[in-house]
């Protein structure tokens, strides 16, 4: 019998988790996010988040991937047959979330070379829509662009590259280089970032909280799907990585390594985006709030902008800034490809090579839509759409449904607890039976009712003001794509040797 996958070593999983978690999330998405939703008062709801449903998940995630031993769809599938849907919809909403987190890292890389001669300009706006992306109306296709296009190719040629050596000699190889070198990186841009005039402003505005803000549910709703993006839980990485944990392994530390260091980051970031901003504000003889603006605006905008500025050594801050982004990109995608590489290597038993060559390939192509002219239209709704009713909404099924409907809280935490040295007790037990599904429930509805009357109210609009008939084929569309196909995959037959002597697997482990 073929035996699964393993990683080498504890570390290496560790850096695999950690380089998994690390991604655009917190560099690109973080610090805006942060800021938008009442700054420092952000980090109440983001660390209550993390604390009730993040940790808790990824302690959750990682015990199923260990004791099922299985990509998602087959952890659910021996956790009940019935459920084995669940993951193949996650594993169809990570398969959306490659095809265009793949095409951000291919920004980055254009940008990490433009930053060699400051191409972008004065005009950094002008200069991503117009002369990079060549952005069309939202709807549009128009045609391929080249300047993104090429990036992207590279960016699947390396992704699916290190895929194809396997875990422990591309996955986790590929971490150990590129998670220290991420970090060594990301210091040196902090710490230049926290000695700039006007750093401190920055700061300030990042972390003064805004207490008003609390009270409202969209706050809430951003630091939950925040903390699971972020996390990389809900959508099928956390189980398929821990699947090839060996039997002695220590879950609930791990978790909180990975849960912790992710967090951690996170606030660098955090602290030195906001330290930068201070400074451009500072510059500019502005307020802080005037210089703020959300993800690619953010990244792609106002940060050439500021490297513009910088004192000295514009280009080489440019070039880290965005190789870092490069970086933390590339170990996350590995990740979310993985997902669906181990779910047909599982379903169809097909060898590795086949499964990155079909499932690569095809999100690859895919991953087109996003390099043409109308790509960023496409990828901001196929990014909200999937986050909101993809991951967020996977979240809440998935506690609802090991809590209440499968009752297995006990089982996984006696398993956890067996083997690691931090004993899980009524925090865990609590957070995940009731404090998660209560607070993701009532979001979840809010979010939904808000979501469907913007169809019917003229005066509110879509999400980001887009036409209905975009909204629908571009977002809508996605998200519930993403379950319909999940479920249908779930129809499809095993292959023999059946995965499903449903004992096998614990020999194995
Ligand atoms: N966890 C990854 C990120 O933050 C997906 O980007």
């Amino acid at each position: 019998m073929e035996t699964r996958s393993q990683w080498g070593t504890r570390a290496g999983f560790i850096f695999a988790a950690v380089g998994s978690a690390i991604g655009l999330g917190n560099i690109w998405r973080f610090p805006a996010v942060a800021y938008e939703n009442g700054g420092g008062a952000f980090l109440i709801p983001y660390l209550f988040a993390l604390l009730t449903a993040g940790i808790p998940i990824l302690i959750l995630e990682f015990t199923m991937g260990h004791k099922y031993r299985g990509s998602a769809p087959l952890t659910y599938r021996r956790m009940n047959k019935k459920t084995e849907g669940i993951g193949w919809w996650a594993v169809l909403v990570a398969f959306v979330i490659s095809t265009y987190y793949s095409v951000i890292i291919a920004w980055a890389m254009s940008y990490s070379v433009f930053s060699f001669n400051l191409n972008w300009g004065d005009d950094t706006e002008g200069f991503l829509f117009g002369d990079y992306l060549q952005a069309s109306d939202a709807g549009e296709i128009g045609s391929l662009v080249p300047g993104v296009l090429i990036p992207l190719i590279l960016v699947w040629v390396v992704t699916l590259g290190i895929l194809f050596k396997g875990v422990k000699k591309g996955i986790e190889i590929a971490n150990r280089i590129f998670i220290p070198a991420l970090v060594v990186i990301f210091l040196i841009i902090v710490i230049r970032a926290i000695t700039l005039p006007g750093a401190m402003e920055g700061l300030e505005a990042f972390f003064t909280p805004d207490f008003s803000k609390i009270l409202d549910p969209d706050v809430w709703v951003a630091a939950y799907g925040q903390i699971f993006f972020s996390l990389s839980i809900a959508f099928a990485i956390m189980i398929t990585y821990s699947s090839y944990l060996p039997k002695k392994s220590d879950l609930t530390n791990n978790a909180f390594i990975t849960g912790f260091g992710n967090s951690s980051f996170e606030i660098l970031a955090g602290i030195g985006v906001f330290g930068i901003l201070g400074f451009m504000a500072a510059q500019q003889g502005v307020p802080v709030s005037e210089v703020v603006s959300s993800g690619v605006g953010l990244a792609f905008v106002v940060f050439p902008q500021i490297i513009n500025q910088f004192p000295g050594l514009n280009e080489l801050f440019g070039f880290l800034f965005f190789a870092s982004l490069v970086l933390a990109g590339l170990t996350s995608l590995m990740s979310i490809t993985e997902t669906y590489v181990a779910g047909l290597v599982d379903k169809f038993k097909i060898s590795r090579a086949k499964a990155v060559a079909f499932g690569g390939g095809l999100a690859a192509i895919i991953s087109l839509l996003f390099a043409t002219q109308g790509g960023i239209n496409f990828l901001d709704a196929a990014d909200y759409f999937i986050n909101q009713f993809g991951v967020a909404l996977l979240g809440l099924v998935e506690v609802i449904l090991i809590a209440w409907i499968l009752r297995e809280v006990k089982n996984l935490k006696d398993h956890a607890n067996e083997i690691s040295d931090i004993k899980l007790g009524a925090w865990w037990t609590v957070s995940l039976s009731v404090i998660t599904p209560i607070v993701l429930g009532f979001m979840m509805y809010q979010l939904l009712m808000q979501n469907i009357l913007k169809q019917f109210e003229t005066d509110t609009g879509n999400y980001s003001n887009y036409p209905d008939a975009f909204i629908l084929w571009g977002g809508w569309a996605v998200a519930i794509g993403a379950l319909v196909v999940g479920i249908l995959m779930a129809f499809t037959k095993w292959k023999k040797p059946s995965v499903d002597e449903e004992d096998s697997y614990k020999k194995e482990a």
